[in-house]
């Protein structure tokens, strides 16, 4: 399975912050935004990588990550989105790379501190069609919202004004190769975008959505509410993983009772 990370857009959310940088090079605690994606991705064993830049940003990129190396990578691949197109635009770009592989798509403000892996093992078993996360929010009409049934999706509203469940659509869509074609029969939403959640609704047609549900925490970063409450969340986790490693640490140094 290949991995595919949409870094573009303008970010016009966090503006001024994004005036003169693309959203995803922002710091989230201690490292640059794309950093998280990329390692949920390498944990879930796909190396095999993509990022979509966009914006007049698009060579900073690459002198942040070259070839991967931090991440254990001996490559990564590049490409540009032009516009704003949306995210259905970016991904779009990814088909040559995809290349009639089944793609993992994650975007690149989501922010995960749990994995993704069994949620990809489960996909690699399933025979075709696409694969959501699923996280229960306090502010569903932020999201992508997910009406679900059994083990299927029934239907996804895209920011409701009035949610069906509290079931947000995570940012993290594993897709066969049939995705291409839905991108192309897209037309643009009312804020002039080709939309994911239209996507995964032409699956829903097909019968072809399942889900899961993520574990621990999960966060966007593309208003200053949730950057900031990213940056919490990965400084509390980090926190929490010193102490842990302090106190096995401890308990190794204590003589035997
Ligand atoms: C996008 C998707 C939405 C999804 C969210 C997850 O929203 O359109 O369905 O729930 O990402 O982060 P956006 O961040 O573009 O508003």
């Amino acid at each position: 399975m290949k991995g595919i990370v949409l870094a573009g857009g303008s970010g016009s959310r966090l503006f001024p912050l994004t005036k003169i940088t693309n959203k995803h090079l922002l710091p989230i605690y201690d490292r640059p935004m794309i950093y998280y994606p990329i390692q949920t991705l390498v944990d879930a064993g796909i190396r095999d990588i993509l990022i979509v830049t966009g914006g007049r940003n698009s060579g900073d990129f690459l002198r942040l990550l070259g070839n991967g190396r931090e991440f254990g990578l001996k490559h990564i691949n590049y490409t540009c989105q032009e516009g704003e197109g949306g995210i259905a635009d970016a991904l779009a770009l990814a088909e040559h790379f995809a290349d009639g592989h089944r793609i993992c798509v994650i975007l690149g403000d989501n922010i995960i501190q749990g994995g993704i892996r069994e949620a990809v093992a489960r996909f690699r078993k399933q025979r075709s069609g696409a694969h959501i996360l699923l996280k229960e929010v306090a502010d569903p009409e932020r999201f992508g919202v997910a009406e679900i049934s059994g083990f299927k999706v029934r239907a996804i509203e895209e920011k409701p004004l009035r949610p069906k469940s509290n079931y947000a659509v995570t940012g993290v869509y594993l897709y066969d190769a049939t995705v291409f074609e839905k991108v192309r029969s897209l037309t643009p939403s009312a804020r002039g975008e080709l939309e994911i959640t239209d996507v995964n609704n032409a699956y829903i047609r097909e019968d072809g959505l399942t889900y899961s549900f993520l574990d621990g925490w999960w966060t966007d970063a593309g208003t200053f509410d949730s950057l900031l409450r990213a940056a919490n969340l990965v400084a509390q986790s980090a926190a929490e993983t010193q102490t842990a490693a302090a106190g096995a640490a401890a308990a190794l140094t204590l003589p035997a009772q």
